[in-house]
C-alpha cells in the first residue's frame, strides 16, 4: 500500500529536480552540517556525509515529542505541512522546534539534509530554516534530501522560498529508498561538483594583542570581515578602547567598515562592529543591532576578563593577520653563538635556506 502511494506521488512530482544553480568557483570556511530526521534515513546520511567532511553537525527536533506523522494516512504530517502553505510567513503556522544554540555566524557553508514529506521539505525542518533565514543570508548553503521516492522539486522550491538571500552551492542532491545504500559514493561525486573544500581561508584569523599577550579570533564571513582583512593586509591596526557597561571594551577603529547589522545578543569572547566604525571586544552580554566579526577563540568568560582588562580605560590593542606571539618567540635573540644573523619563519620557524617571501632576520621583518 506505501509502495503504491509513493509509486503514485512519483508519478506526479516534476522532473526538474536539480533547479539550484552554482554561482562560486569553490566553497571554502567552515561547515554546519544541519538536519532532520524521523525514521533516521537523514541521520545515516549526515553520518556517511561527515565521514567525508570535516564539519560541525546541527540536529533539529521537534518541541513535541513521540508525535507519529504517519499515522491516519499520514495526516498529522499533511496538517503541519497545510498549515505552513496557508499563512508561508507567519512563524505560528510552523510546527514548533528545540531551542537551537549553534551560531550560524561561525559558519561560512551549511548543508541542509532534509527528509521530503508529500513533495515537500518536512515541516520541522522548514521551522528552522524560516526562523534563521536572516542569520543565513550571505551563506553558501548546499542540500541533501531523502525521500522514499518522489523528485524533490517541491524541496527546492521551499528552500528556495525559505532562504531568499543565500548562496546556493550546486544543485541539490537527491537520495531515495532505491539509492540510499549508495549514498556514500553519491555524496562523494556531489561534493565533487560543487567544487566543495571545507579547508579554512587562510583570511579566517585575525589575532589580537593586548600587552603580552596575543589572541585568535575566528572571524565570520560576511562583507565587514572581508573589509577588515583587506585593511589588515595593509597593516596591522593598534586601537586605543574603553570599558563600558560592564560587558565590552569598545572604540574607535579610526575607519569604517561595511555594516551587516542584526539584532543579537553578543556573548563573552564575541568580537562585534557597532555603528560601522567601531570595534567591541565582549566579556559579558548584550542585545543590540551589531555586525558581528568573530569570536576570541579558546578563553573562558573569567580568562577573556583578565585578558581584555575588564573595568579599566584606555586599552591598547592590536589588531593584526600575523600572529604576535610567534613573531615575538623569533624576535628574541638565538640562545646559540650562531643565532646572530639568522633568518626565521613568520611563525617563528629558524629557516636554513629561505626562498622568497616575508622572514624575521636580527629582529626586524624582512622580504626575500
Ligand atoms: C509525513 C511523511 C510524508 C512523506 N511523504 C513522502 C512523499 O510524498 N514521497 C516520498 O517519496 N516519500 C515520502 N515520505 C518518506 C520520506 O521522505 C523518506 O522515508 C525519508 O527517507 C525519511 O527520512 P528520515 O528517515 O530521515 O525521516 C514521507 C514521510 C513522512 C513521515
Amino acid at each position: 500500500m506505501k509502495i503504491l502511494f509513493f509509486s503514485l506521488l512519483l508519478f506526479c512530482s516534476c522532473s526538474s529536480d536539480n533547479e539550484v544553480k552554482a554561482e562560486l568557483p569553490a566553497h571554502t570556511g567552515k561547515t554546519l552540517v544541519v538536519y532532520y530526521s524521523y525514521t533516521g534515513n537523514c541521520r545515516e546520511i549526515v553520518t556517511t556525509l561527515t565521514g567525508q567532511i570535516e564539519a560541525d553537525v546541527l540536529e533539529i527536533q521537534p518541541a513535541e515529542k513521540g508525535l507519529k506523522y504517519e499515522a491516519n494516512g499520514y495526516a498529522l504530517g499533511t496538517e503541519l505541512l497545510n498549515s505552513i502553505k496557508a499563512n508561508p510567513n507567519d512563524i505560528s503556522s510552523y510546527p514548533a522546534i528545540d531551542p537551537v544554540a549553534t551560531s550560524i555566524a561561525d559558519y561560512q557553508n551549511i548543508i541542509i539534509v532534509t527528509p521530503l514529506w508529500w513533495s515537500q521539505m518536512a515541516a520541522i525542518m522548514q521551522t528552522y530554516l524560516f526562523q534563521s533565514a536572516a542569520q543565513m543570508a550571505g551563506k553558501h548553503v548546499g542540500m541533501i534530501v531523502s525521500s522514499h521516492s518522489s523528485g524533490i522539486s517541491g524541496v527546492v522550491s521551499d528552500a528556495k522560498r525559505l532562504l531568499p538571500n543565500v548562496t546556493w552551492m550546486g544543485d541539490a542532491l537527491w537520495i531515495n529508498a532505491s539509492n540510499h545504500a549508495n549514498r556514500a559514493s553519491l555524496i562523494e561525486d556531489w561534493l565533487k561538483t560543487l567544487n566543495f573544500s571545507n579547508e579554512e581561508t587562510s583570511m579566517d584569523k585575525m589575532y589580537i594583542t593586548i600587552g603580552e599577550q596575543t589572541q585568535s579570533v575566528t572571524l565570520v564571513d560576511n562583507v565587514a570581515t572581508r573589509a577588515l582583512v583587506e585593511k589588515l593586509k595593509q597593516r596591522p591596526v593598534t586601537v586605543t578602547l574603553n570599558s563600558s557597561g560592564g560587558f565590552e571594551i569598545w572604540g574607535a577603529l579610526g575607519f569604517s567598515l561595511p555594516i551587516s547589522n542584526e539584532q543579537m545578543t553578543a556573548e563573552a569572547g564575541d568580537v562585534i562592529l557597532y555603528n560601522g566604525s567601531n570595534i567591541c571586544l565582549f566579556y559579558g552580554s548584550n542585545s543590540w543591532s551589531y555586525t558581528r566579526l568573530g569570536k576570541i577563540d579558546g578563553l573562558s568568560e573569567s580568562e577573556l576578563r583578565t585578558f581584555l582588562k575588564a573595568g579599566e580605560s584606555n586599552i591598547n590593542v592590536r589588531l593584526a593577520l600575523d600572529n604576535m606571539t610567534s613573531i615575538r618567540a623569533s624576535l628574541t635573540p638565538d640562545p646559540s653563538p650562531t643565532g646572530e644573523g639568522s633568518i626565521y619563519s613568520i611563525n617563528g620557524q629558524r629557516v636554513k635556506n629561505p626562498t622568497k617571501g616575508i622572514y624575521v632576520k636580527d629582529g626586524k621583518k624582512i622580504a626575500l
